[in-house]
């Protein structure tokens, strides 16, 4: 359908009709308009997964390794390939718009997001975030960029105020999202956040540089909720209010466009835009393709399996890795996480996997037959409860594994009653006359003692055990964030002696008020084991081991929307563990199971560090691939690793009086810890393989023209005994600038395989862009002509190759 057509769908619409459609109908529809055979498109979170409408635990999807993990794939083809499973999983879900890729950037080690986005640097994340944009639309779906833009920390994330110059916004925080317009992604999302005193769907940063400089031609959505008022965000360029009904525009844009505040022309121009979504997705009835997931349940597991491998970044190896399965008779899998990993951060992007293959499954499959595998989980590493699930819960009714939810009127008289696999009800179907949430179970301890239990949720809330009340008081919301308010409320925690191993039957009951959102969280944990004997445990463990594998990691709480880290620490005695059984076992290898960094003050003292981030739900297939060497660990760290909170160059991402300013400038992540001199634990870029490489000639023009792309070979040879992948990076820097420079910069990479012995030529393409930068005073893009510097090598900090580039202006 051409342009034209839609220009004539338009004029069938009145002032009204048009009006509608610019709001959501639901929490996740769209609006259809029958007479001009518009239906609803349906949107749904990534990046993780696509979830579909419902947050319901029966609904299961794929989950894919968290946005970090694929930050540090540097490969867009397998990127492209991850879009694509995006994009199958959206077709299964009958889902037109996927909430995703999320192109914020690690601006500080401490961003309780910076799980959900790929790397520190504008150049990593532009080209990660086209690829996945590639790949989810080649399939018809639409990919949303978002958060639009300097949404990079959580503290105050509603109503933050960023101040950044125009450069920085230019060069650094609006660079990714510059790359996913010309990757043709169809819709932005305006974040909650403001910049530079205006709040995002109200953004003069939305008309330009977005739909003027950079031409975008998709639809501008709000956040959800995001939407505070109805004329500025109408005439600031914002396309779509999320969610819906009853949001703003609906109450008074009609009005507004009446009374001549805004032109019924930016009504028009919002609606076309709407359509022509519509006419990507299929959403206009005559042009609707008939779709099939492309990828089976086979297909998506190979393909994150690989992916847990080539996202895993191999921090330190002395000879311990790969361990040949062959001869060890007796490994020690040890750790909390290894048997219960964290595979996704918390918020709107969770979903419930399909599947998930611990690191312990993963490993005694692939060592079945071969060698005994002994699990210790050592001391808790400080998990809060986690919410009941099928494992030693049931259904107090039918006795299925599981929980009854039952929603009760004002009298206490049963409404609706439901079997569920979770203690996490997030939407239960409310009926008008419903007053009271109910969540219950029978619970069969594991052991006796003191046992931890959590209701989370707003309002009236009591919690009872086998009818002896443990809990009861009133929570008010206090916020207007839906991260929290529907998906992670706060959680208030209790102790309660359980004496017995008999069944004793738990029930959570939430008073369902106006404002107080949905979720209601039942969750327990049981008596945590005395952590001296646990710690003495796993080190007995390790000793009697030939290989010791210990799992250790972050939470859902301490990574997760809606709030930023207080620290780096891996939390609980997760520390003390490693080192005791490094201690006890040379051949100690650190599993690092986190999303974001984490300070490992032991890592000097083992024989490898592995990060797998969240791996998704293939994490024990994937991990199982790397140890026994059957693939490489393929990753590269997409951020800097500090060594200690306290050495991170970036880490303010408190308001002060409501603004949060980026002093820091064009210089964040690498280009910071350079600025200060400052050595981190792990820089950008960097992650070994399983082989080894010789870096021979470096091949850089002779010169090149102002605004001209230009191709940088270099020649590797892989030195090892295994075949290989090597990530070949590049690097610029102008010493004597006249304007204020990063120490260097990171301009493009460019990866190899090689066989034992061969050499490889890496044709790195560095765009024009890579040379510019934004004159404040011209308010355009200049590039200096004279000499710069140009790198080669394997990260920000290990660059073997040093050479010039001389620039010629375009008139000189
Ligand atoms: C998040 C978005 C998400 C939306 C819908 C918001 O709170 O910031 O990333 O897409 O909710 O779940």
């Amino acid at each position: 359908m051409s342009e034209d057509m839609l220009d004539r769908l338009l004029e069938k619409l009145d002032l009204v009709q048009k009006v509608r459609l610019l709001s959501g109908a639901t929490t996740w529809r769209t609006a259809g308009e029958r007479t001009i055979g518009l239906r609803e498109m349906v949107t749904s979170d990534g990046p993780a997964g696509v979830r579909g409408e419902a947050w319901d635990e029966r609904l299961t999807s794929a989950l894919l390794p968290s946005a970090s993990a694929i930050g540090a794939l540097w490969d867009e083809d397998l990127t492209e390939e991850l879009g694509g499973l995006l994009a199958s999983e959206a077709v299964r879900k009958g889902v037109d718009v996927v909430l995703a890729p999320t192109l914020n950037l690690h601006r500080t080690p401490l961003g309780g997001r910076h799980f959900e986005c790929f790397s520190e640097d504008p150049v990593l994340t532009g080209r990660t975030g086209a690829a996945l944009i590639r790949g989810i639309q080649a399939a018809g779906v639409a990919a949303t960029a978002k958060h639009y833009v300097a949404n990079d920390s959580e503290t105050g994330r509603m109503h933050v105020d960023v101040r950044a110059s125009e450069r920085v916004l230019r060069e650094v925080y609006l660079a990714p999202f510059e790359a996913a317009v010309e990757a043709g992604v169809w819709l932005v999302m305006a974040g909650y956040n403001g910049v530079n005193g205006a709040t995002m769907t109200a953004s003069p940063l939305l008309a330009e540089p977005l739909k003027g400089d950079w031409g975008f031609d998709g639809v501008v959505v709000s956040d959800w909720g995001a939407l505070r008022s109805a004329t500025e965000p109408a005439l600031a360029a914002l396309d779509l209010a999320m969610p819906g009904p009853q949001g703003p525009w609906e109450a008074s844009l009609v009005q507004a466009v009446k009374d001549g505040h805004v032109p019924e022309a930016a009504v028009d121009e919002k609606v076309r835009r709407l359509l022509r979504l519509a006419r990507r997705v299929g959403a206009l009835e005559s042009d609707r393709p008939p779709r099939t997931p492309a990828l089976g349940p086979d297909g998506t597991r190979s393909l994150l399996r690989r992916t847990v491998a080539a996202a895993s970044v191999l921090l330190t190896n002395r000879g311990v890795l790969p361990l040949d399965a062959l001869s060890l008779p007796r490994v020690a899998v040890i750790g909390v996480h290894a048997a219960c990993p964290r595979v996704q951060g918390g918020g709107s992007a969770g979903v419930f996997p399909s599947r998930v293959v611990t690191p312990l499954e993963g490993i005694r499959a692939r060592l079945d037959g071969l060698a005994e595998v002994v699990h210790v989980s050592g001391p808790g590493p400080g998990i809060p409860p986690a919410p009941l699930g099928t494992g030693w819960c049931s259904d107090p009714r039918s006795g299925e594994p599981g929980v009854l939810v039952r929603l009760l009127d004002g009298a206490g008289r049963e409404l609706h009653t439901e079997h569920r696999l979770s203690g996490a009800q997030l939407e239960p179907p409310v009926t008008p006359a419903a007053r009271t949430v109910e969540i219950s179970a029978l619970l069969r301890p594991p052991s006796t003692g003191a046992w931890t239990f959590a209701v989370a949720g707003f309002g009236r809330m009591s919690l009872t055990l086998d009818g002896r009340t443990i809990l009861d008081g009133e929570f008010p919301c206090t916020t207007d964030d839906p991260a929290v308010v529907h998906v992670n409320p706060p959680r208030h925690t209790v102790r309660a002696t359980v004496d017995t191993t008999e069944p004793v039957l738990l029930t959570a009951r939430r008073e369902l008020v106006p404002g107080a959102g949905r979720a209601t969280i039942v969750a327990a944990a049981p008596p945590e084991p005395d952590a001296a004997a646990a710690l003495a445990a796993a080190v007995r463990a390790a000793r009697d081991a030939d290989a010791v594998i210990v799992v250790v990691g972050t939470t859902e709480h301490t990574e997760t929307e809606g709030h930023d880290r207080g620290d780096l620490s891996l939390g609980g005695h997760q520390d003390a563990l490693v080192r005791a059984v490094a201690a006890a076992n040379r051949n100690t290898i650190a599993v690092v199971n986190s999303g974001g960094p984490v300070e490992l003050p032991w890592r000097d003292e083992v024989g490898a560090v592995l990060l797998t981030w969240f791996p998704g739900q293939e994490a024990g297939t994937g991990l199982a691939d790397i140890l026994f060497g059957d693939a490489e660990p393929g990753g590269r760290l997409p951020t800097t690793w500090a060594a200690a909170l306290a050495d991170a160059p970036v880490t303010h991402a408190h308001p002060v009086d409501g603004r949060l300013a980026y002093t820091e400038g064009v210089h964040i992540g690498h280009r910071a810890w350079l600025l200060t001199g400052r050595r981190p634990a792990y820089w950008f870029g960097h992650g070994l393989g399983y082989t080894t490489w010789e870096y021979g000639t470096v091949h850089v023009p002779a010169e090149v023209t102002e605004g001209s792309p230009f191709t940088v070979r270099v020649q590797v040879r892989n030195t090892g005994d295994r075949p290989g992948r090597e990530v070949v990076q590049v690097y610029l820097a102008r010493p004597h600038s006249a304007v204020e420079r990063p120490v260097r910069w990171f301009a493009g990479y460019a990866a190899v395989h090689a066989e034992p012995g061969a050499w490889a030529v890496a044709a790195v393409q560095v765009p024009a862009h890579a040379l510019r930068h934004w004159s404040e005073a011209e308010k355009a893009w200049r590039t200096e002509p004279g000499t710069y510097q140009i790198m080669v090598g394997r990260s920000a900090d290990d660059l073997a190759w040093r050479g010039v580039l001389p620039l010629r202006g375009r008139t000189g």
